[in-house]
C-alpha cells in the first residue's frame, strides 16, 4: 500500500467531499437537488456576454503562451484604478482559492495564527492547518455579524493578522460599517494586517454595504477578489489579490515568487476579466434581485419547518441553518437528507467548535425547484 502524507490527512472540503455520498444514493434512482456548491452556471445564471466576447477575442488573438507570473500588465493596472492603489500592489491568481493559499502560506509559520470567523469558508482551515498553524475563531453573534469582544479576547502574541469574509460564505451575513469600523480599530490597535475577503462585495440585496478596503484609511489590507462570484463565471479561474496601506513589501516579494513557481494563470481569462471590470455592470442589479426572490422563499419556508431556524442571508447566496432534532449531529442529519434527494453541508465543515447541529445550502435554484427542496426537507423532518 502506497502510504499518503501525515501532512495531506489535514486538507478537507466538506462541500464537495459530501458529494461522493450524494452520487451513490443517485445512482440507486434517487433525484438528487444539489445545493451544496455556490456556483450560478448549474441554476441557469450565464456571465453577461461581453465577458465571453471578450474570452473569444483574447483566443483569436493568440493569448495561447505562459502570462507573466505576478499577472497581465493592463489587467493588473485596471484591477489598481479600481481598487486605488499602484499595479504593483496587485497579483493575478488561479482563483482566490490560490490567492488564499499564497497569503496563508506567505504570512503562517507553525504555531502561529491568522484569526477566523465561526463559522468559515472551510478553505481557510485547511490553509491553516497544513501551513500547522493554531486554530482561533472569533465568534459571531445570532445574526451573524463578528463579536468584536470575542475577537480582542482570542488575539495573542502569535497572531500575524484577522480574516474578514463579508458578504459571509457560510451565513450570507453583511456586516454594518460600525462592526467593520470595530474590527478596523481593533486592527489598528494591535497592529494587525487584515485580510478581506471581498469575493461576493457587489451581491448585496438587502441594504447597502461599503467594504472595509475602502475606509481601512492607515490600517494594512489585502483584499481578494474574484470573477467567480461578481462575474458569475468560477471557471473561468481567475482572481486578483491587492494590498493596500503600509508594511506589505517583504510580503509581496514572498507573493511573487509564489506566483513565480506555478508560472501563469490562464492569459485569455485574465483578458476578460479586463473587459468585466470596466463594465457595464448591469447583470449584478438583475442577479441580486433574482437573489432576493429566492432568499424570500428560503426565509418562509424555514419559517413554516419545525426545527429550522435561520438568520436571513443579506447577500451572498449561501444560509447557514440551524436544526433542532432528534439527529446525533448535523452529519447525521445532513446525510439522512440525502436520501430524500438535497445534498447541503454540515455545518461543522464551516465551524468545527459550534455545538449546535447547522446545515449550509445555497438559495440558487429557480423558486420551483427551490419550493420543492424545501418539501422534501419537511418531509425529511416530519419523517423523524
Ligand atoms: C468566501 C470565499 N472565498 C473564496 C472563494 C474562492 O473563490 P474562487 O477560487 O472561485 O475565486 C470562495 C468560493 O466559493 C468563497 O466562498
Amino acid at each position: 500500500m502506497i502510504e499518503p502524507s501525515k501532512r495531506s490527512e489535514l486538507v478537507s472540503y466538506p462541500i464537495r467531499d459530501i458529494v461522493q455520498a450524494a452520487k451513490k444514493i443517485e445512482a440507486q434512482g434517487t433525484d438528487m437537488i444539489y445545493l451544496n456548491i455556490g456556483d450560478p452556471a448549474p441554476f441557469g445564471f450565464r456571465p453577461p456576454k461581453h465577458i465571453l466576447d471578450a474570452v473569444k477575442e483574447a483566443l483569436d488573438q493568440n493569448y495561447s503562451g505562459y502570462a507573466p507570473s505576478e499577472g497581465d500588465p493592463e489587467l493588473r493596472k485596471t484591477v489598481a484604478e479600481y481598487e486605488h492603489v499602484s499595479p504593483d500592489d496587485v497579483f493575478i491568481t488561479a482563483g482566490l482559492s490560490e490567492g488564499i493559499d499564497f497569503v496563508f502560506q506567505a504570512m503562517l509559520d507553525p504555531g502561529r495564527n491568522i484569526l477566523l470567523p465561526t463559522p468559515t469558508y472551510p478553505l481557510y482551515l485547511t490553509k491553516e492547518r497544513i501551513s500547522y498553524g493554531t486554530i482561533e475563531f472569533y465568534g459571531c453573534d445570532e445574526n451573524f455579524e463578528p463579536d468584536l469582544d470575542s475577537m480582542r479576547k482570542r488575539i495573542n502574541e502569535f497572531t500575524t493578522a484577522i480574516t474578514v469574509i463579508n458578504p459571509n460564505n457560510p451565513t450570507g451575513a453583511v456586516y454594518s460599517r460600525k462592526t467593520l469600523q470595530g474590527i478596523i480599530d481593533l486592527a489598528g490597535e494591535y497592529k494587525l494586517p487584515i485580510i478581506a475577503d471581498d469575493v461576493y462585495d457587489q451581491m448585496v440585496f438587502d441594504g447597502e454595504m461599503t467594504p472595509l478596503r475602502r475606509f481601512s484609511k492607515d490600517v494594512p489590507v489585502v483584499s481578494g477578489n474574484s470573477m467567480s462570484k461578481n462575474y458569475l463565471y468560477p471557471g473561468a479561474r481567475v482572481a486578483y489579490l491587492s494590498f493596500q496601506g503600509e508594511g506589505w513589501d517583504d510580503i509581496k516579494e514572498t507573493i511573487q515568487r509564489l506566483c513565480n513557481q506555478r508560472l501563469s494563470v490562464n492569459w485569455e481569462m485574465q483578458r476578460a476579466y479586463i473587459s468585466a471590470i470596466k463594465g457595464p455592470h448591469n447583470h449584478i442589479k438583475e442577479f441580486n434581485s433574482e437573489l432576493k426572490k429566492r432568499r424570500d422563499i428560503l426565509v418562509k419556508r424555514c419559517n413554516e419547518i419545525d426545527g429550522l431556524t435561520l438568520a436571513a442571508p443579506k447577500g451572498a447566496f449561501y444560509a447557514f441553518v440551524k436544526v433542532d432534532g432528534p439527529w446525533k449531529n448535523d452529519t447525521e442529519f445532513v446525510h439522512g437528507l440525502l436520501k430524500e434527494g438535497v445534498v447541503t453541508v454540515p455545518g461543522s465543515g464551516f465551524a468545527p467548535t459550534l455545538n449546535e447541529k447547522y446545515f449550509r445550502l445555497v438559495f440558487l435554484p429557480q423558486p420551483e425547484q427551490l419550493e420543492e427542496a424545501f418539501n422534501r426537507i419537511e418531509r425529511y423532518m416530519k419523517k423523524i
